[in-house]
């Protein structure tokens, strides 16, 4: 029997028995082998012990779009939910959707702007004094104005502020007491595949999503790293969803566009299985796609060809010609 068959099966027996632990004690060639042959960058979260009623998720940017859809979910499942964002209106709309699903005390809305550390850190205190300790924090909040390299300075602050120290900031706040009551747990952050091929048009957005795959990377091998850490992280990365982000002038959905359940639906399978990449197709763009598009930008450097090359008119040709390679 081939030897990659035989550690995918042991692999595969590993985790079916629970020895997660097991597989990290292995040296790393073996465990990166093992993980190339299953697809996995981290081992399969038991996720029964954490979305389940009366656990607690916290939801940054939770009054619309993902981040509600995220939080109409666990509220689903019986589990305590706290959203924050911005505006009273908006987040007591959603407050009465949630409560009509989990029930009045199963719900907290907390208007927090994440640009700000010393917010999130009410938040958090506002969010233990009410359901005592946070099982799933989903750092989400986002914005994308238009940017361009010598935009005004406000646009680039917001947008970093929000996007990037949201996150760092969220993750930081929240993540010690997360760790210290040793119940398993998770921190979602949404990225979005503009920080992984860095498409021309919106550079500070793409700087703050690069930032947050980046941070939430290294996030990942610090928790894996940590003795008796219960707490996993995952990069969230949507393809196109209709929400208040991109809707502009539209009503209507546009047939590329997922909605934002689904968006939520492929999260959960995906963090399910065990992936660390949340990496969502939509109706336009399937994976397949999506893995030609990153691995090009990748190549930009390897193949010393110039920056964001993909849109640059010599290279034309040669990115469709790559694009349609199926090896
Ligand atoms: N919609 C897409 O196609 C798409 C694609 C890739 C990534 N994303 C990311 O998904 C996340 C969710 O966005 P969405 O598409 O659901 O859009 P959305 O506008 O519906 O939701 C974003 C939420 O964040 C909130 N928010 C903005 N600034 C905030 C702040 N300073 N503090 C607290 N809350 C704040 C907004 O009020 C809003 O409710 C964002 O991080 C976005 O960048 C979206």
């Amino acid at each position: 029997m081939p030897i990659r068959v035989l550690f995918a099966l042991q692999t595969a027996v590993m985790r079916w028995i629970g020895d997660f632990d097991l597989t990290h004690q292995i040296e790393g060639s073996y465990l990166q082998y093992t993980d190339n042959i299953l697809g996995k960058a981290t081992p399969v979260t038991d996720i029964q012990d954490i979305f389940k009623k009366a656990n607690v998720a916290v939801i940054t940017g939770g009054a619309s779009g993902i981040g509600f859809a995220a939080a109409k979910f666990f509220a689903r499942l019986g589990m305590s939910v706290a959203i924050a964002d911005l505006g009273r209106d908006r987040l007591a709309a959603a407050r009465a959707e949630l409560e009509a699903i989990a029930g009045v005390d199963q719900i907290m809305v907390v208007e927090t702007d994440v640009a700000h550390k010393e917010q999130l850190e009410a938040l958090e205190r506002a969010v233990l004094q009410h359901f005592g300790r946070v099982h799933v924090l989903m750092n989400n909040a986002g914005i994308g104005p238009e940017t361009s390299i010598f935009s005004p300075q406000a646009g680039w602050d917001n947008i970093l502020g929000v996007n990037l120290m949201g996150v760092i900031n969220g993750t930081r706040v929240f993540g010690p007491g997360m760790l210290a009551h040793g119940k398993p747990g998770l921190i979602i952050n949404t990225g979005s595949k503009q920080g992984i091929t860095t498409p021309p048009g919106n550079p500070a957005y793409n700087v703050s999503k690069a930032g947050v795959k980046v941070f939430t990377e290294a996030l990942q091998h610090e928790l894996r790293n940590t003795p008796g850490a219960k707490i996993a992280a995952h990069l969230l990365i949507p393809g196109f969803v209709f929400t208040g982000l991109t809707k502009g002038d539209r009503q209507e959905k546009p047939a590329g566009a997922w909605t934002p359940e689904q968006t939520v639906d492929f999260m959960v399978e995906s963090i399910k299985r065990g992936d660390f990449y949340i990496l969502c197709p939509d109706n336009d763009v399937q994976r397949p796609t999506d893995e030609r598009r990153m691995l090009w930008a990748a190549g930009d450097i390897i193949e010393n060809r110039p920056p964001l090359s993909r849109w640059h008119p010599d290279y034309a040709d040669k990115f469709k010609a790559f694009l349609e390679k199926k090896d």
